[in-house]
């Protein structure tokens, strides 16, 4: 069985994330989506509020997706779950020497793990969560962005502050 995992911050989810999430469940028996504690950044939802999003929005695309939250390191997590594949969307050219950074400190780390990269649809190319938050901060229209549930659940921290 070929577990994989697509790592990230999620904060929030994007149709972009969707986008990746839908194309590699088609590679992998399992999918794990990981969503990264991580306390040192500052993050819009909390990882509880993440994980609960993530559930609900990919609860209809297929049953072998399991939500989780990992720490530590991404290899030593694979390991322990025995993930043999890494999944990361690529958009733009500039994803490139971040997505390659990572891939190779993965590889150096733990060779027998693959990193497996997926191009999303065109209309996510320039998608992505920093964006989402900024516009959202401005009132601007988010839904062709993010699902229409993490909309609503943006617009509620927004209107909170
Ligand atoms: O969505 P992001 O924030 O670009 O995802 C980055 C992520 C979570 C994939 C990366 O930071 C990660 O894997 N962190 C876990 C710690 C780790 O394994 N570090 C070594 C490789 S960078």
């Amino acid at each position: 069985m070929r577990i994989g995992i697509y790592p990230g911050s999620f904060d929030p989810l994007t149709y972009g994330h969707l986008d990746i999430i839908e194309r590699a469940i088609k590679i992998c028996d399992k999918l794990i989506v990981g969503i990264l504690v991580n306390s040192a950044k500052k993050s819009l939802f909390s990882l509880e509020e993440r994980v609960e999003m993530l559930k609900r929005c990919c609860s209809e695309i297929n049953q072998n997706i399991e939500i989780v939250s990992f720490s530590g390191l991404l290899v030593d997590f694979c390991r322990d779950k025995k993930i043999s594949c890494i999944v990361r969307g690529l958009r733009a050219v500039s994803d490139f020497e971040y997505e390659i950074t990572i891939a190779s400190i993965n590889k150096r780390l733990a060779p027998d793990i693959e990193t497996v990269f997926l191009m999303g649809r065109d209309e996510n190319l320039f998608v992505s969560s920093t964006l989402v938050k900024e516009i959202a901060t401005y009132n601007a229209d988010i839904s062709s962005l993010v699902p229409s549930y993490v909309a609503s659940r943006i617009r509620e921290k927004f209107s909170a502050s």
